[in-house]
Order: C-alpha cells, then structure tokens, then sequence
C-alpha cells in the first residue's frame, strides 16, 4: 500500500477528506498500468476473435434490474450489533471468528450457525451481540429526472449487453455464433468493503457474452488452445478434499468437467494471465459448488489468485443459459428470439460470459511482479503492460544534451508511453524507473550530439548497448513484442 501511494499507482479517493472505505482513484501510473491491462484484454479477447465492443449507460432503469433478477437477489447477509450498530456482512464474521466455517449460501443456515454459537460470535469493535441475519441489496439507488423514477447504478456490465442484443443481432450480420464485450465501471455498496482494490464499491470490469446455440457447443480456434494446461480444482475433488490438478483444456472437455467453449475461453484466460506475467504457480481454476452458483447461471468456474490478502476471486466465468435474454424478453415484452441459420431453428440464444475485475487484477500483479534487490523493491512488469514503455533520461542537463532528449522524448511518445526525468543522478534516475517497472531507458550524452547513438538500457540486466537514434523505435517495439525485459544473452 505504502508503494501503491508514494509511487502514484492508486490512493484513496477524497483524500484531504479522510477518504470512504471502497473507493480508491488511479494515480498517473497505476492508470497507465491499468489501460495498458485493459487493451490488452480487449485485442486477445474481442478484436483478434472478431467480436464487437460497446459502452453502455451506467444507471440502468428499475426494471431492467428487476427482469436480471438483482432487484430481488443481489444481496449479501448482514448482521448488526445490538450494542453499537454497527453493521458487518454474517458470512465474514463468521468465517473468521470461527474455525473451519465456509458458509454455502444458504441463509437458514447462516442464522442456524449464529443463533447456535452466540457464545462466540461477537461484534469486532464492542464484542455486542449480533441480531438477526437479513439480507443487503448490494446496488446503489437512484432517482432519474424530476420524478426520481428509481433506479440503480450497474451492478455488471452485462445488463447493458443484454438490453443491446436485438439491435446488435439485427446491425452485425445476424449470425451465432456472436459476442460482444464491454470494459466499464461497475457499482457494489458492499457492506465491508476492504483490502483495497481487492473489494470496491466502485470498480472496472471487462466482460465478455458470448452468444451461441446450446446445441453447437463447440468452438472455432479450440484446436490453438486445447494442449494449454492449467490447474483446475474441480467441484468433485473439493468435495473429497482432493487437490488442483493441472489438466489441458482437452482434459477439461474429455472429463466431462465444463463444454469445449468454456474450456476454450478458460485456455485464453490462462494464457492471457501468463502474458500479463502472473506467477502462474498462484493462479487456479476452481469449480464453483451448486450453492456458491449464482441466480443466474448453471454453472462457475473462478479464476482465484494467491496474493497477501489470501485467495481472490478475479474472473468469473458463468454459463448464464438463456436466462437473462429470456428475462428481457419477458419483462420489455420485446422478441429476443431470433433465427439461427445454421440449424434452422428459432430459439433465445444462450451465452457464456467471461467477466474480469480489473482492479483486483492490478492489484494481483503488483503483489506478483513485487522483486527485491540490494537497491530495495521494484515492480518487474512484462514490457506488454508496463506503465510506461520507455523512459528517456539526459545524462546532463546542459549542452543541449537535455534539449536533445527532450526532442526524443516528444518523437517517441507518438507510439510509446514515454516517462522524461532530467533530475538526480543516472543511478537514481535508473532506480527510479525500475521502481516503476519501466522495461527500457534511453538515454542521450556527448556523443548523441556527435554522431545520434544514444545508450538503450533493458532494465532486468543492466544490460547496455548503443544504438542510432532512428533505431530506437524499432528495437523497442521488438523487445516489447517478443516481451523480453533483458538483451544481453541475445545481443553478445
Ligand atoms: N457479470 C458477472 C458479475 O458481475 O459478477
């Protein structure tokens, strides 16, 4: 949190006024790391797979909501302190004051573990007692216009996907199977919000809805794919205390775990998680059990990532069936049926959805990529997501040696997120740019202005090499491609 803070990545939101739990705003290089993770997203998961992107609105009329089934199930248990009132969310509570409890989603059951260890549960701040367990609508209320005609801040972004179909079906070809994505902010009033970007109430998702025919599951590209191996903890082996397992995406299909179109996005995700240079050994798959399945969906698998604050949750991947295009039909009185050509058949089609959140990935790969050395911490970011791609430093700040960096500075930052420093010593300067993960520094001397080479530094090894000025662009753009951090091995 201390680097987050000194090192402009992220802070809390409202600062000067003591800041409000669940809200955290980007500093200039956390929202750098964080568009670089979201474009990269959309290009593996939208554009190089021919599918569509849209933004839509963020307060979303009651009745959408109430056709998704939030209204009545986006909720979380609570409990209050009958002392001091405060209000703590049940299943938290009382999976941390008592030993071996995972609560299963059941809240009959949730009251019966309350009701029979009062003893023990009590309220963190004055030890009180707890009254009922109720339950929390988790969406934030609004009024639109002058009429204050209710409504709520989107709880996913995939409402608004789903209110687009008719028109995205009839404008993109009116064909399955189609998929469209969309990156947004997405709303939660979550009862404890806490371990900073691990649980906001304002925060980034990237989702994707991929429409298809249940009678068609498979998918094109599953062959590219299908020997990409994960670990997977299935629902069967939580049951029988059983561990992960790491299976191909084949394997997933062959064992009858998930579909080939779930195993095939699973294969992407994984592949997208070790691009963004995630400790691999961290992540997992697991298989949602039927009580932790939410309203909508017949089926979970999370990705969960180890980090500081214990295992989290950052995608969630949801075989939705037909359930919420059938919703919208039903509650706007619009036809979401539609005609598949290929089989000939009228039917509400169904969707797979794939939904990151954005900030806990931030946060997860910040944990990750977290190096030490004898000069202290630094973030060792992949070149593909590093905040900046470049930083361009003069070794002195006269001569027109810093001019002539600055002119660089202003070329190179046309294709490039280019960090400029003129000040303090190379040692520091280098210090300070690794401390941000930057993968590449260039930086101009005396002999830039005899003869244009300047000095290209790849950040890992210290490595350095001197180039001519017009390479710059190119050497960069190759090592960034191919991901690498370090040349000397290929350069000697
Ligand atoms: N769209 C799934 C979720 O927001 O959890």
């Amino acid at each position: 949190m201390e680097l987050a803070l000194n090192r402009s990545f992220f802070y809390p939101s409202n600062e000067p006024y003591g800041g409000i739990a669940g809200f955290y705003d980007y500093g200039p290089v956390g929202i750098l790391l964080k568009k670089k993770i979201e474009d990269l997203w959309r290009r593996r998961f939208i554009k190089e797979l021919g599918f569509y992107e849209v933004e839509s609105s963020i307060i979303t009329p009651e009745r959408v909501l109430l056709a998704s089934g939030h209204v009545d199930n986006f909720t979380d248990p609570i409990v209050e302190c009958e002392r001091c009132h405060a209000k703590f969310r049940a299943d938290h509570i009382a999976e941390e004051q008592l030993e071996h409890f995972k609560w299963n989603g059941s809240l009959e059951e949730l009251q019966d573990v309350f009701n029979k260890h009062k003893d023990v549960l009590k309220c963190p701040n004055c030890q009180g007692n707890f009254g009922k367990v109720k339950v929390f609508n988790l969406m934030f209320k609004t009024g639109i216009g002058a009429d204050k005609s209710v409504a709520y801040t989107r709880p996913e972004t995939a409402q608004g996907i789903f209110t687009s179909f008719i028109r995205l079906w009839r404008n993109h070809g009116g064909k399955l199977p189609m998929a469209v994505g969309q990156v947004g902010k997405s709303f939660r009033n979550e009862i404890s919000p806490r371990n900073v970007l691990v649980r906001m109430r304002e925060f980034t998702q990237m989702e994707l809805e991929y429409f298809f025919n249940p009678k068609n599951k498979f998918i094109e590209g599953f062959e590219d794919v299908k020997d990409v191996k994960m670990r997977f903890l299935s629902a069967e082996n939580q049951k029988n205390g059983k561990g992960v397992e790491v299976l191909t995406a084949k394997d997933l299909v062959e064992l009858g775990l998930v579909h080939e179109i779930f195993a095939y996005f699973l294969a992407k995700e994984w592949q997208f998680y070790e691009e963004l240079g995630l400790n691999m050994e961290k992540c997992r798959f697991r298989q949602l059990l039927p009580s932790e399945v939410p309203h909508y969906s017949n089926g979970n698998v999370d990705m969960e990532i180890e980090t500081s604050y214990g295992v989290i949750e950052t995608i969630s991947n949801a075989d939705r069936s037909n359930y919420d295009l059938s919703q919208h039909q039903k509650f706007s009185g619009k036809k979401f049926e539609i005609y598949d050509a290929a089989s000939g058949e009228r039917l509400v089609p169904h969707v797979f959805e794939v939904s990151l959140g954005v900030d806990r990935l931030v946060f997860a790969l910040m944990e990750h990529c977290l190096k030490e050395n004898e000069f202290g911490e630094f973030f060792a970011f992949n070149p593909i997501i590093a905040p900046y791609d470049v930083a361009v430093l003069p070794l002195m700040k006269r001569d027109g040696i810093d001019k002539k960096a600055k002119e660089l500075a202003k070329e190179l930052s046309k294709v490039f997120d280019v960090l400029f420093m003129d000040t303090g010593s190379m040692g520091k300067r280098f210090w300070r740019c690794d401390g941000i993960g930057v993968p590449y520094s260039i930086t101009t001397d005396y002999q830039t202005l005899i003869d244009g080479t300047v000095t290209l530094r790849t950040r890992d090894d210290g490595y350095q090499i001197r180039i001519k000025e017009n390479e710059i662009k190119e050497r960069i753009t190759a090592l960034k491609l191919e991901n690498k951090t370090t040349q000397s091995k290929t350069t000697h």
